[in-house]
């Protein structure tokens, strides 16, 4: 069981690393993540991570190129003592550290954070038989706050969801735009099938746009299964085929019910297996393994 964390290119076990609390990512949570995990000790879609945590730093002007390592090479370096291990890797990168006030001006270089971890294992279950959400009061940031489609490491809004979720006794909250849409998952992606296309919220929701929801749209895509990118109305959660999460860490989840109402007959259903299987076939072929998210999340 290895758990390192790397700061700034100083690689050492979790109780060694430190951080200075004048870190902006401390203060204000002005910081960036991106989680990532292997398949057979080899990180999957590393490249569109690093994309997204690059876009999501400029996209609050936070000045990544001034990081004195870079986060791919570092994250490759930090798997690098973890051979053999099935791992879930977060970079965090940190506007940096200066002193409290809001003025930039005085700051060192962004602060750049890998931690690298066992990957949590989920019980088969909830592949197999789906797991349980529901709509909760705590909505998603407005696009005009900070931007759901940023990778904010600024995350209070979503424990708020998870705590709301855990009250009612589901798996993942859904949170709603504030003008009242389906956006997402405190931590995830959320897709319905209905009469047998696929839809999910679209960008404009409020939602981040997730690697795991990317790669579900190309199979779909590739499937031939039509996909509405569209505004989704919470009823329309009740009224669904079927409904699946999608995240780096869950990858593929059908969900049993929704609200405390089956959906469907409380199976998962066709089209979701049938992601689900593709998915797999996917993760085998880009890191070349052998290792699927069927074998690895137990
Ligand atoms: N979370 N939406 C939100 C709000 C998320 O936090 C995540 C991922 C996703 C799915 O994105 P991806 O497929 O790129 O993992 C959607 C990660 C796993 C996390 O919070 O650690």
């Amino acid at each position: 069981m290895i758990e390192l964390i790397n700061v700034n290119g100083r690689i050492t076990a979790p109780e060694a690393a430190a951080i200075s609390p004048l870190d902006r990512g401390f203060l204000y949570g002005d910081s960036v993540y991106e989680t990532i995990r292997t398949y057979s000790s080899r990180p999957f879609r590393l490249a569109a991570h690093v994309d997204r945590l690059r876009r999501s730093a400029e996209a609050l002007g936070i000045p990544h190129r001034s990081a004195s390592i870079d986060p791919e090479a570092a994250t490759l370096a930090t798997l690098e003592r973890a051979p053999g291990q099935e791992s879930a890797i977060r970079i965090v990168l940190t506007r940096g550290v200066g002193g409290v006030g809001y003025d930039p001006a005085s700051l060192g270089p962004p602060t750049v954070v890998i931690h690298l971890r066992p990957c949590p294992g989920l019980p088969a279950g909830w592949r197999k038989e789906g797991v349980d959400i529901a709509v909760v009061g705590v909505t998603r940031n407005a696009v005009t706050a900070v931007d759901p489609a940023i990778k904010s490491s600024n995350l209070l809004n979503n424990y708020l969801a998870w705590e709301a979720g855990r009250r009612l006794g589901v798996f993942e909250p859904v949170l709603l735009s504030p003008d009242g849409h389906v956006a997402e998952g405190a931590s995830s992606n959320l897709f319905i099938v209905r009469g047998g296309r696929l839809v999910t919220p679209a960008p404009a929701t409020g939602i981040l746009l997730g690697i795991t929801r990317g790669a579900v749209l190309e199979i779909a895509r590739a499937a031939a299964l039509p996909v509405d990118e569209t505004t989704l109305a919470p009823g329309e959660l009740r009224a669904a085929d079927e409904i699946f999460l999608t995240s780096t860490l869950k990858g593929i989840l059908p969900v049993r019910r929704c609200d405390g109402w089956p959906v469907r007959d409380g199976r998962p259903g066709p089209v979701t297996i049938g992601l689900m299987d593709r998915f797999d076939a996917l993760v085998q072929e880009e890191t070349n393994t052998g290792a699927s998210p069927g074998a690895t999340l137990r």
